[in-house]
């Protein structure tokens, strides 16, 4: 196996990223692929919802950040959780993650920690899922860094439209030192198709991103936030809504991509 690395990321707020990593995590780990996701976001959300409380757990990612090289494989078998009934292996966060920027200051080649230790166990699985934080900074270019595909979950409101300059100004120049451009796909999520507003942006970001935007859109539904109040992926509480209908077309779109 050599395993595909998807960074889910925006540096705007609640547009369906940590949504979009656990489910479609769930998704293609229900076609039989072998996934495992990553929380890099301090506040933890992703963690949180899987039942991994940053108070409770002993390791997070922080601890591969912070470790010399030769303990990272040591450091990935302490960081990879995985409790019963969960499908797919999880990395949880770390609120210490909030002060990476000062504890790396000196790190040399700090933008490439995550990309150069996850060659260490990308064998292990078919997919590996990163959940970013809503901002620019060391964890999200790592992230950039490391991934074969960027999907950047867009909601399809106008406002959100506004704040995708910036995450386009850091991958032209993130472009400008990679071997290759990073590939991204855009995923338009929260799709009401009763509002005219969201018809209109959603033709707005076909025009924008052309064929750098996924067919599959996410549409609104009621059934992430029951999910998520119950620590449960939307499959868990209804396979057949639309929510989790969307996943599933992601995950096929994805399989056929790369
Ligand atoms: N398609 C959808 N339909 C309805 N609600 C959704 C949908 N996707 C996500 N949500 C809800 O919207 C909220 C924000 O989603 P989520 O946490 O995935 O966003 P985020 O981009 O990860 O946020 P943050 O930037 O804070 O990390 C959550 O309550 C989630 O349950
Ligand atoms: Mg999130």
């Amino acid at each position: 196996m050599n395993g595909k690395i998807l960074a889910v990321a925006n540096q705007k707020g609640g547009v369906g990223k940590t949504t979009t990593a656990l489910s479609l995590g769930a998704a293609l780990a229900r076609m039989g692929k072998k996934v495992m996701v990553m929380d890099l976001d301090p506040h933890a959300c992703a963690s949180v919802h899987q039942r991994y409380y940053p108070d409770s757990i002993e390791h997070s990612v922080y601890d591969l950040f912070t470790s010399p090289e030769e303990n990272w494989m040591e450091v990935w078998q302490k960081i990879r959780y995985r409790q019963e009934a969960q499908i797919f292996d999880m990395v949880p966060a770390s609120i210490r993650l909030s002060e990476l920027e000062g504890d790396l200051r000196d790190r040399p080649g700090k933008g490439g920690i995550l990309k150069l230790s996850l060659e260490l166990v990308r064998n292990d699985y078919d997919y590996i899922i990163l959940d970013c934080p809503p901002q620019l900074g060391l964890l999200q270019i790592n992230a950039l860094v490391a991934c074969d595909l960027l999907i950047i979950p867009i909601q399809t409101d106008f406002l959100a439209l506004h704040g995708l300059k910036l995450l386009f100004d850091s991958i032209r120049l993130l472009n400008k030192v990679l071997p290759e451009p990073i590939r991204y796909r855009a995923l338009p999520t929260m799709y009401d198709k009763r509002a005219g507003a969201c018809r209109r942006v959603l033709e707005l970001l076909g025009k924008k991103m052309g064929d750098n935007m996924f067919k599959t859109i996410i549409g609104i539904d009621t059934r992430f936030r029951d999910a998520s109040a119950l620590g449960k992926v939307v499959f868990d509480v209804d396979p057949e809504c639309r929510g989790a209908k969307g996943y599933e077309l992601l995950a096929n779109e994805i399989v056929a991509l790369l």
